[in-house]
């Protein structure tokens, strides 16, 4: 129907589904959702409006929204133990503006991970509503270890007596302890956020820890390890739950997303999974089988390893900069991110380094053996950069790895 009434717009979609089944995705903050996931965003939930919560609608006609939404926060909150979850939010970043404004004053003191050690601009940039609005300190990673310094976090914390700690991170690979941050918040007298985006999917099946019982609110992305549709959600305990709602709507946004609604719940259900479960094992498993790859070539790994779905490449190994390295394998066909590295002496758009997650070809299907061989692929193009013959071989095998692991079949 599309082909014939948008022709243009119909041949956008045709060619990123190409786009997406013909190269390698390794940006780590992407994955590819259900067809069931995709079926409820296309759905006509589109066409409601929904102006409150299930109950309580500033609109008629909303039985059918409600049960969605009912159901999206059942699941959620059974997911993570939470004791309130409102999954309105458009975006993490909403998500994240709506703890804000729920919790602070403009002019307030927040704490917060470094953008440059690997935070989210939504966590105190000064080109972000967050840094405009609010007095923004941060922490950051050790030098030596490049692991978070709770030292330096507790001296910070001391000194700048923040309203808010945040805590979490776009491109820290390693595991974040919760319980250090909540006994530093405690000795301030601050409230605790926690940010996983980045580990939601990893949380839910054991394998990163749950911020729930330690954080007064925990935001994160529905569209990254926990594959479903693009959006936020915040997670609350009871005594903050009606001042989240309130922040988000009327405070942030009007109208929900209902049929972004009604496929997170579908993703949530998809969560609940052994399923689930097995694939968030093989995600870090195959970012560990491709780390192998890189360390046997040289290059280095940020923090020296994973324990997560990512890896931050130090690509000065190879004698290259972010933007050299992303470029290259884009031209063979694999998508990555620059991005800087902690104490990074490049500026943003250039940067030390590329991030690599496992999240989009685990859901392809893809193995510890296959993720080595691709940490492999991915080391030749680098310390052989000028060769195109080689560039053609790992383009080639490029496409005969994403024959063999078909998406959207
Ligand atoms: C830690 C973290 N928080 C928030 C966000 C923002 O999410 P969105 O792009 O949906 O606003 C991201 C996105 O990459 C993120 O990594």
């Amino acid at each position: 129907m599309l082909r014939e009434i948008d022709p243009e717009i119909a041949a956008v979609i045709q060619h990123e589904t190409e786009r997406q089944r013909e190269g390698l995705e390794l940006i780590a903050s992407e994955n590819f959702t259900s067809k069931e996931v995709l079926e409820a965003l296309g759905s006509v939930m589109t066409n409601k409006y929904a102006e409150g919560y299930p109950g309580k609608r500033y609109y008629g006609g909303c039985l059918y929204m409600d049960r969605a939404e009912t159901l999206a926060i059942d699941r959620v909150k059974r997911l993570f133990g939470a004791e309130h979850a409102n999954v309105q939010p458009h975006s993490g970043t909403q998500a994240n503006m709506a703890v804000l404004f729920s919790c602070l004053k403009p002019g307030d003191a927040i704490l917060a991970m470094d953008l440059k050690h690997g935070g989210h601009l939504s966590h105190g940039s000064p080109v972000n509503f967050s840094g405009i609005l609010y007095d923004v300190h941060s922490y950051g990673v050790d030098e030596k270890t490049e692991r978070i310094d709770f030292d330096r976090v507790r001296l910070q914390a001391m000194k700048v007596r923040p309203k808010l700690i945040v805590v979490g991170a776009s491109s820290y690979p390693r595991t974040i302890p919760f319980e250090p941050f909540r006994e530093i918040a405690d000795e301030v007298g601050a409230k605790l956020m926690a940010d996983v985006a980045h580990y939601a999917g990893l949380i839910v099946a054991g394998l990163f820890p749950n911020p729930v019982p330690f954080c007064e609110y925990v935001t994160f992305t529905t569209h990254k390890t926990l594959r479903g549709p693009r959006g936020g959600v915040v997670l609350t305990r009871q005594q903050h739950a009606q001042s989240i709602d309130k922040a988000v709507f009327p405070g942030i946004q009007g109208g929900p997303l209902m049929n972004v609604v009604a496929a997170k719940a579908v993703a949530f259900q998809e969560a609940s999974t052994e399923e689930f479960r097995a694939y968030q094992r093989r995600v870090v498993e195959n970012a560990r089988a491709m780390s192998r790859a890189f360390e046997a070539a040289g290059i280095r790994l940020v923090s020296g390893g994973t324990d997560t779905h990512m890896l931050l490449l130090d690509v000065r190994s190879v004698g290259l900069t972010g933007k050299q390295a992303e470029s290259l394998l884009e031209q063979v066909g694999i998508t990555t991110n620059k991005n800087v590295i902690p104490f990074d002496p490049l500026p943003p758009g250039v940067t030390s380094g590329i991030r690599i997650g496992t999240p989009a070809i685990t859901t392809r299907g893809f193995t510890g053996q296959e993720s080595e061989e691709v940490g492999r692929l991915i080391a030749d193009v680098f310390k052989q950069k000028d060769d195109e013959s080689v560039k053609l071989r790992v383009q080639h095998r490029v496409l005969e790895l994403c024959e063999a692991f078909p998406l959207y079949a």
